[in-house]
């Protein structure tokens, strides 16, 4: 590549030629050749650096925009920051509207380049005035000598891509590319990628993920027959509660409907596996690649998808494990009983790892022995079997009430056996288990067993975790 062997006057020169990269941990076992393309690569971090200069460019053309005038658009960010860069070379101002579940980075880094930033609210209706489309258009109105960038109508935004983005992937694959993945945000990378590719060869496949709760996926299946509504999601820069100007349904060839969890676990994936740090979309799109390249299952077929923006904007999110829980978009801990043994003896010190009394000792051996290592619980074992279990409540209630039994053996006076599981049980399966009549389990591994965990063990682990 020619890229970078020479100085560049200004940094919108640096746009575009973004790498092509193979992907080769996720495919495994995939006969099909997919590669990315690497968008975050671009100075602004994502694909949408590509439509900012060209937007000004066209409204200066045209007479819209003069000097020291001002840029307004509805963004989900990473148009605001193409917009910004482009703006702080032409020295114009920028004024975005964004909906509040877009991440604070994006705020931010919008700040960052000297925008104005208003946020409004997701759960509003397409044609709200709150609605961060309809605002954008309002100021825009309002503001002397200011352009709406109007980017889901604005025609710059899908040809930038049919005269960068489609030649690129065509000149990287030397022409051999079958299938091309994305997904649609204000649709103008698939239409304009797609116009150009088809063009060039009207066998190549143009396919779109898209998240579940937008309507476009439905639209495209019903050609527009039914009217789905859209209900909220996760992923951010993709998907739609109304068709935009910019998509050109007509030359997609499949859509596909992928959940948040899906694609935070394939963005996840590319992070550690390729080292391709990239957001929630790249990860719904990589998702679809896969299922598509397994399909085709073909060594001569070439698979691209394009990765739209960096990980860098999500670290509050899909990349914060918290964040995830608490969306529900991790799958249930996979972490083990070992883990709990560990955390146990780290805290533990030099107490033995299990504490038993025999079947034939007192009642009162027994209380002495919890006090003595201040346990709740004792598994009675016979050998290396467990037979029983007592509890100092429970001894200590029956003892009340008739001192006799202090003297009684333990065998005549214990409960139930704790249960056992294996050392190698998921952590959260087993603490389902723990409950007031099942107080502990006992830990087997490598045919013996190795320890015990009571409630309050378990307690201990999952708050230091
Ligand atoms: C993260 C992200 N992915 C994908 C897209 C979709 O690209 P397009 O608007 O060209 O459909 C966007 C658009 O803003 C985006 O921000």
């Amino acid at each position: 590549m020619t890229r970078n062997r020479r100085p560049y006057a200004t940094v919108l020169e640096t746009i575009g030629w973004t790498p092509m990269i193979r992907l080769n941990k996720v495919t495994r076992g995939i006969r099909t050749p997919v590669f990315a393309k690497a968008e975050f690569f671009n100075p602004g971090g994502s694909i949408k650096d590509r439509i900012g200069g060209p937007i000004i460019e066209r409204a200066e053309r045209e007479g819209h925009l003069k000097p020291g005038g001002t840029v307004v658009e509805g963004t989900s960010g990473n148009t605001g920051v193409g917009l910004a860069i482009a703006a702080a070379l032409k020295g114009y101002k920028c004024i975005f509207t964004m909906p509040d579940k877009m991440s604070q980075e994006k705020v931010r880094l919008l700040k960052a380049f000297g925008a104005e930033v208003i946020v409004t609210p997701t759960a509003v209706p397409p044609d709200h005035p709150d609605n961060y489309v309809m605002m954008a258009k309002r100021i825009a109105h309002e503001t002397p000598n200011a352009i709406l960038a109007n980017q889901f109508y604005n025609d710059a935004n899908p040809q930038a891509h049919y005269e960068s983005t489609g030649p690129e992937i065509w000149e990287q694959t030397e022409g051999k590319v079958t299938h091309f993945i994305y997904a649609a945000g204000t649709g103008g990378t698939i239409t304009g990628v797609g116009r150009y590719l088809k063009e060039k060869n009207p066998k190549i496949q143009i396919i779109a993920g898209d998240p579940v709760g937008s309507i476009l996926a439905e639209m495209w299946r019903s050609k527009g027959e039914s009217k789905p509504e859209g209900v909220p999601y996760k992923i951010e820069g993709i998907g739609q509660d109304k068709v935009p100007g910019t998509l050109d349904m007509g030359l997609i060839d499949d859509f596909m409907t992928v959940s948040d969890k899906e694609a935070f676990a394939m963005a996840r994936r590319l992070t550690r596996e390729e080292g391709l740090f990239v957001g929630g979309s790249s990860g719904l799109i990589t998702h679809v690649a896969l299922h598509v390249a397994r399909r085709a299952d073909d060594p001569n077929a070439l698979v691209v998808a394009a990765l739209p923006d960096t990980g860098e904007r999500y670290l509050s999110k899909l990349y914060n494990d918290e964040w995830m829980r608490e969306n529900q978009l991790l799958d249930s801990d996979r972490t083990t009983l070992e883990l709990v043994l560990e955390n146990k003896s780290r805290h533990d010190g030099d107490t033995p790892e299990i504490v038993s009394v025999a079947p034939g000792a007192t009642v009162r051996q027994a209380l002495r022995l919890m006090s003595q290592h201040d346990v709740s619980q004792l598994p009675v074992m016979d050998g290396s079997n467990c037979v029983g279990s007592v509890s100092d409540w429970s001894l200590s209630a029956k003892s009340l009430e008739d001192t006799k039994v202090l003297d009684a053996i333990v065998g005549q006076v214990m409960d139930g056996p704790f249960p056992v599981v294996d050392v190698g049980q998921p952590v959260d399966s087993v603490a389902k288990l723990l409950s007031k009549s099942n107080p502990a389990v006992l830990v087997r591994g490598n045919g013996s067993v190795q320890g015990i965990v009571t409630r309050s063990d378990m307690l201990n682990y999952l708050m230091a975790r």
